[in-house]
């Protein structure tokens, strides 16, 4: 590239591209990705899709396929507010929800709207990299939050922070399902300090042992007499729960703070695709994406199932999990000092097998204890190969 050109703007030279790393990834056919955050594909539902498909087009004939508003489908947004009121107990109105082009957009539009330089994010550690990365051009400050909200200087850290980033149920990485008391413990302090608290919930319908309870958005509805106007802002997809090519994800937080996401989104892209926010009503209103959920969890479970005893036969000795409850992913953290998952991947990728390295998820990128591991877009024998290449990658790597 000619040099004597302008520079790119300081960001740049922070970013990661392990994302687009992973998602070339998946395209090769020789080695088993792991790594990606992707549904099964198999399990799409094609049949459904093309079904709400023609009904939109019938419902709302050319009307879809304009410029939309810059919040999105005003029947979509009542349906996810009726929802959400409903299964809450709260009230919700379409001024509370805004659509927009997945959850990783709403990420992207809060850190427009909130984030200035320098200032400070409370963000759950491991950190989902999406969220690192839709920030970097924001160039803020991280505060690690570990779910303890007693330890000392966590109050103050709350006060000065713009928001705390949080992913309660399943989370990525780590596919943690956080106790209710800590949610609740988190929820009382962000009231508190007068703070903004982000809730990120894509995997909330991927889940194996039962349902993950209320999330914090639902508790502080609870609260709220009239329409909610609290700190929480919530942010929902269709990207697991149906397929991620709609691109549909929405935030649902008090009328004056979508509003302002409103503004952050006109000058980012005018407005997302009402012809798939057409689609989703239609998927939506029939209550086929809780339909659909139940029958992809069974697959789902099984994957889940296969990866943890194929790994706990073949890389116990060198790694320890948690079982998750639901979510995609399996976080293995190094119980044998000598492995850094930074150049195990290396030779992982030699032995075509790709997991997703832990340091990705750390603000700092100094973890390189751990790694992620995804059982959701491969079939059971796929992710006992990809295992198995695994093993070889780790007796490699140790006998260097
Ligand atoms: C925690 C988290 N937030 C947001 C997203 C982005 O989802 P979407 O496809 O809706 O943009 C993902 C996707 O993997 C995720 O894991």
């Amino acid at each position: 590239m000619n040099s004597s050109r302008p520079p790119f703007a300081g960001w740049i030279r922070s970013s990661n591209t392990i994302t687009q790393q992973f998602l070339s990834i998946g395209g090769k056919p020789d080695i088993v990705s792991l790594a990606g955050g992707l549904p099964a594909a198999e399990l799409y539902p094609v049949g459904a899709i093309r079904d709400a498909t023609e009904r939109a087009l019938r419902r709302w004939g050319s009307s879809v396929l304009e410029y939309g508003p810059v919040e999105g489908l005003y029947a979509l947004r009542e349906t996810i507010a009726a929802r959400t009121s409903a299964e809450s107990g709260g009230k919700f109105l379409a001024a509370n929800v805004m659509l927009m082009t997945g959850a990783m957009q709403g990420l992207d539009l809060v850190g427009k709207t909130l984030v200035d330089p320098g200032d400070l994010i409370l963000a759950q550690v491991p950190t989902y990299l999406g969220a690192l990365d839709a920030w970097r051009p924001r160039q803020p400050r991280y505060e690690k939050f570990d779910w303890n909200c007693e330890r000392p200087g966590f109050d103050a850290a709350l006060a000065q922070a713009k928001f705390a980033y949080v992913v309660p149920n399943y989370s990525n990485p780590t596919g943690a399902l956080v106790p209710q008391p800590q949610r609740l413990a988190l929820l009382d302090k962000v009231r508190a300090s007068g703070t903004w608290l982000l809730e990120d919930d894509p995997y909330h319908s991927i889940h194996f042992d039962g349902d993950p309870g209320l999330d914090i958005l639902e508790s502080d509805a609870r609260q709220f007499k009239g329409v909610y106007d609290g700190p929480v802002i919530y942010l929902g997809t269709l990207s697991k729960s149906i397929v991620p090519g709609l691109r549909v994800g929405w935030a649902i937080a008090a009328a004056g703070m979508i509003e302002k996401l409103a503004l952050a989104k006109q000058s980012s892209d005018l407005s997302s695709s009402l012809f798939t926010q057409a689609i989703a009503l239609e998927l939506l209103e029939s209550g086929f994406d809780l339909e659909h959920s139940r029958s992809i969890n069974e697959r789902y479970r099984e994957r889940r199932d296969t990866l943890c005893s194929e790994a706990a036969a073949r890389l116990g000795d060198w790694f320890e999990w948690e079982i998750p409850p639901g979510g995609m992913f399996v976080w293995m953290r190094a119980r044998d000092p000598r492995i850094d998952t930074n150049e195990l991947y290396k030779v992982a990728l030699e032995e075509k097998v790709a997991f997703v390295p832990g340091s990705v998820f750390d603000p700092d990128g100094k973890d390189h204890s751990a790694m992620r591991v995804n059982f959701t877009r491969s079939s059971p024998e796929v992710i006992a190969e990809g295992v198995r290449r695994l093993e070889k990658a780790v007796k490699r790597y140790l006998h260097r």
